[in-house]
């Protein structure tokens, strides 16, 4: 259990954050969902107070220095200070190379990864003062291969992979640890939007669309988001304590280890 654990849980609104805000606040945390739809972030924490657990709502934007500082001075005022930071916020667009915008591209960097940079900047010292914490970054198979059309996607989640790496071993004699975990196609309306952007561009149905991301997990599935946050609360307790700088697969094995 984790009951005396304060999590922050960003892009908690939905998808992937939101079963990883209601796993955590079923295993007894307190529990942050944070990001920018209000309605949103509302919705999730009414579920986990429904289910008995305990939950704050945040609007925070995580490409801003200052929305994170404010949600994270919040939580603190609110909850106490954040014992485990769930980066979560993503986005994603795909486009052949030479049609990435400046705006595409600085948006994917700026939400997956100066996002994943701003929330830890704001937590570690904190966390390194009580020799205690956590951070987990919901990174990607894409942080570890490339994938045609994904470019902007790719290279920030490469980054995340980097920055875990490199910040574990910053903090690993503080208490603290920091992994990520790289799901594979998961079933999100992330990845809705993929088969609506595939069935526009290609022309193939929904169903058909589907089945090639399907078909891209030696499962033959999606993954739930679920086993996602199932593996974010395990990292996040006593179990765990030896284990930091990782990047764990979630994906059927689509990706086979180098
Ligand atoms: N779905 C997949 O197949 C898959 C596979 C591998 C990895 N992932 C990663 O898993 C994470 C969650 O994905 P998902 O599928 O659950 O996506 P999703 O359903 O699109 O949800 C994305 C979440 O991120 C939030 N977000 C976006 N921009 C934000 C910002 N600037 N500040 C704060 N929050 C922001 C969104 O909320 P607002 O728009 O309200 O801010 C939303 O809550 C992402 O990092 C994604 O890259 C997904």
């Amino acid at each position: 259990m984790l009951t005396d654990r304060v999590v922050f849980v960003t892009g908690g609104g939905r998808g992937i954050g939101r079963a990883t805000a209601l796993a955590f606040a079923a295993a007894g945390a307190r529990t942050v969902v944070a990001a920018r739809s209000v309605d949103q972030v509302e919705a999730v924490a009414a579920e986990v107070v429904q289910a008995g657990g305990r939950a704050l709502p945040l609007v925070c934007d995580v490409t801003s220095g200052s929305s994170v500082a404010s949600a994270v001075e919040e939580t603190g005022r609110h909850f106490g200070p954040v014992d485990v930071l769930v980066n979560n916020a993503g986005y994603v667009e795909s486009a052949p190379l030479t049609r990435v915008t400046d705006e595409t591209w600085n948006r994917t960097l700026a939400v997956n990864l100066t996002g994943t940079f701003l929330c830890l900047r704001a937590v570690l010292p904190s966390m390194v003062e009580r020799q205690r914490g956590r951070v987990i970054s919901i990174a990607s198979t894409a942080a570890e291969i490339g994938y045609a059309y994904t470019a902007a996607y790719c290279a920030a989640k490469h980054g995340v992979l980097g920055l875990t790496r490199s910040v574990a071993l910053e903090v690993a004699a503080k208490g603290v640890t920091v992994n990520a975990i790289c799901p594979g196609w998961v079933d999100t309306g992330m990845t809705e939007e993929s088969i609506a952007r595939i069935v526009r561009t290609t022309g193939r149905s929904a169903d058909e669309a589907r089945a090639t991301l399907e078909a891209m997990n030696p499962q033959g599935r999606l993954i739930r988001s679920d086993e996602v946050a199932d593996l974010a609360v395990w990292l996040a307790g006593d179990a765990a304590a030896g284990v930091t700088g990782q990047a764990y697969n979630v994906d059927g094995r689509e990706v086979a280890p180098s």
